[in-house]
């Protein structure tokens, strides 16, 4: 049905026409067909919100005053959720309110591998495993694309840092490329993704946006994804290459020369004189009808209208921001109580700092968005007092100058501290490091909050730290802080669920989606491999955050999929089935209340032709358990999930041998272990 009706449309095209779908007509449209009854095709950002409404011409906001939507949690916070629920409902969310603001596709979510814990653009992406980030994203794409938009899988391929991203070539090995840069969007394109769009950067010498080995051979071969594959804004360089090797439509290299785009004017002109066939062409123009066939765009009326800023929308946002905080260290400290606790001490610049308009494209025009200590003044009313000090304010300084005292320095600070029950800092990073075409220039605290930290744990020992931000920072003051929690940039109910969690009306089940080194030094982009401008070689290979951290022994300050609870866990009764590799483990609260348990399931080939990571997340389940309760947790492997991939072969492989199952609750703590054989003849014992 639907080819057929993309031949009848095909068919009654002229040229002109069928080229006029393949670049913009304005900053995020490309152009209708009247008399065929092809609408203009319109596209938003950005991945945790959808944008307001930006100029036709150029980057300036439209200044429209009805284009408000719901800010959710960004797509660090939502991955560590770990719960594939809380990314399919994110993803409804933007898709419905994509689908409300008339946008056919929404410009995410966003899958890179956080390779280096500087780039500015960690906190658009959902970590360093490409099973976690497959996983998580797939729920995203299929949220999305039930409200009849297009998700876009973004950024195709291997833009893993801002600095220079416009130019940057990088150099990777085959099995880094296959088994840690590819594999998310594998899963994303395999479960149904209608757009993927060209990163800005080159792979092995040729563009994103006219890269035939990424594209022609895998993206579209090998994976046989049959939706449209769009640049991003200015990444085309040639008409030629992007006609040939794949690119379908033209986004943003003018903002009013529309003629003069790559696969416009010059691109008809091409075909006309022979130079490119028709035939390639006509391809371009079946992916876009395609998509807006899927999309209800060539239907008479919508079937989705969709909806904004509703109160679904915005539980929705709470409740995936309460699932994100990850509590790091807690030696008694949290949760209060609202009944005995008399005065809390708030301190720091993030405890009043909004941060939905910040980071680039992916903006939101939030219809509001709650502060952490709008979110504690709401929770405890009259019931406790609540003494605000900034204490640090944010400059966008990455270190300010050393005082020379901290006690004068922090005098207001430190007297609202020691006079208070417990004090509260909300510190971190803000939009002026987390940013779009910026990376940061280390991972240290700006300003100078490790001073204050640092002050203010001594003057009151009852003291959490909240770091608000895409990623790691050092934290010098670790071993003096009693509690440390990562709250990410948290969406609009931010400040509600961080309340929830300081209180205890939520018992924090987050984990962390990226590993927080002891210091930058301590990654392996900056440790083995290249983190450079011009040409940057990914040296690292498969060693990417955990997997560096595990094969080289090196400690980090926390592992990944680490995040502690208010109750504690036990593992029991971790079973393999080798012939069906169906696996289970049992998971026993042993406290007082109710928590969250994220299970991971991590892989290691006891002996392998080829050089494999120690061990590699292959499952994960997160199970709600009542005190004193014991639930299964239950897994079924396959055997893409136990090879790896031969680059001599060019495929992937399972070689049959002894493998072992280990689950635990982060990669620095694994529980149990199971070994087996799998794969060939059973061993002749
Ligand atoms: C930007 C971003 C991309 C965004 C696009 C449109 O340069 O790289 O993520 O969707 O342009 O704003």
């Amino acid at each position: 049905m639907i080819e057929h009706r993309i031949e009848n449309l095909l068919k009654q095209m002229s040229l002109a026409e069928k080229i006029s779908l393949c670049h913009a007509d304005s900053k995020f449209t490309t152009a209708g067909i009247e008399r065929l009854g092809i609408p203009r095709l319109a596209m938003s950002d950005g991945p945790h919100g959808v944008r307001q409404e930006i100029a036709p011409d150029s980057w300036a906001p439209a200044g429209w005053t009805d284009d408000y939507v719901t800010y959710l949690p960004t797509a660090c916070a939502l991955a560590a959720t770990w719960n594939r629920d809380m990314a399919r409902r994110f993803g409804d969310v933007l898709g419905a309110e994509a689908r409300h603001r008339g946008k056919d596709i929404i410009l995410g979510p966003g899958v890179n591998i956080v390779r280096t814990p500087v780039c500015g653009r960690n906190f658009e992406y959902f970590g360093e495993d490409p099973f976690h980030v497959g996983q998580m994203a797939a729920e995203v794409v299929r949220g999305i694309q039930r409200n009849d938009v297009a998700a876009c899988v973004k950024h195709y391929a291997l833009n893993n840092q801002e600095w220079n991203r416009g130019s940057v070539d990088v150099i990777v090995d085959e099995r880094a490329l296959r088994e840690i840069y590819l594999p998310a969007f594998e899963r994303t394109v395999r479960a149904g993704a209608w757009s993927v769009m060209a990163a800005y950067n080159k792979v092995r010498g040729q563009w994103c946006t006219e890269n035939e080995y990424l594209v022609r051979h895998i993206l579209k071969g090998e994976w046989a994804f049959d939706g449209v594959y769009l640049s991003d804004w200015g990444a085309v360089h040639s008409t030629d290459g992007a006609a040939r090797y794949g690119l379908d439509i033209e986004m943003g290299t003018h903002d009013t020369d529309f003629e003069g785009f790559h696969l416009a004017r010059a691109f008809r002109e091409a075909v006309e004189r022979g130079a490119i066939a028709e035939a390639v062409l006509d391809d371009k123009v079946r992916r876009i009808l395609r998509v807006m066939i899927r999309t209800g765009m060539l239907d008479p009326e919508r079937r989705r209208t969709g909806a904004r800023n509703v109160p679904r929308h915005q539980q929705t946002a709470r409740d995936i921001a309460a699932e994100a905080i990850v509590l790091l260290k807690n030696d008694g400290v949290l949760p209060l109580d609202m009944h005995s606790v008399r005065k809390i001490a708030v301190i720091g610049a993030n405890a009043t700092a909004r941060h939905a308009e910040g980071g680039g494209s992916s903006e939101v025009k939030a219809l509001y968005e709650i502060t952490p200590l709008e979110g504690l003044r709401r929770k405890v009313g009259r019931m406790v007092e609540i003494v605000h000090v900034e204490g640090w304010r944010d400059t966008g300084h990455e270190a300010d100058q050393p005082a020379d005292d901290p006690e004068s320095e922090f005098a207001d600070a430190l007297g609202a501290a020691r006079a208070a029950d417990a004090v509260l800092v909300f510190g971190g990073l803000s939009h002026k490091y987390d940013q779009e075409d910026v990376d940061r220039r280390d991972i240290r605290l700006p300003g100078r909050q490790n001073e204050l930290i640092g002050a203010l744990v001594a003057a009151n020992p009852r003291t959490a730290v909240f770091l608000i931000g895409g990623g790691p920072v050092e934290m010098p003051w670790i071993d003096r802080a009693p509690c440390v929690v990562q709250a990410w940039y948290a969406g609009m109910e931010g400040g509600s669920a961080m309340a929830d969690i300081v209180f205890g009306d939520v018992n924090p089940s987050g984990r962390l989606p990226v590993t927080f080194p002891r210091r930058l030094e301590d990654s392996p982009a900056h440790a083995i491999g290249q983190y450079s401008d011009v040409q940057c070689e990914y040296r690292e290979g498969l060693l990417v955050g955990y997997r560096y951290h595990d094969t080289k022994e090196v400690e980090p300050l926390f592992p990944f999929g680490h995040g502690l609870s208010y109750t504690t866990f036990t593992y029991g009764n971790l079973t393999v089935d080798p012939r069906t590799l169906e696996i289970g483990v049992d998971i026993t609260n042993d406290g007082d209340r109710e928590g969250q348990e994220v299970v991971q399931l991590y892989v290691h080939d006891a002996a392998s032709r080829l050089p494999r990571p120690v061990k590699e997340l292959k499952g994960f389940e997160k199970v709600t358990v009542a005190p004193g309760e014991t639930v299964r947790a239950r897994f079924r492997l396959t055997d893409r999930d136990l090879s790896y991939y031969d680059d001599q072969a060019g495929r992937w492989v399972l070689e049959p041998g002894e493998f072992e199952v280990r689950a635990g609750r982060s990669a620095g703590d694994i529980r149990l272990v199971q070994r087996f054989h799998y794969g060939g003849p059973p061993p002749v014992r």
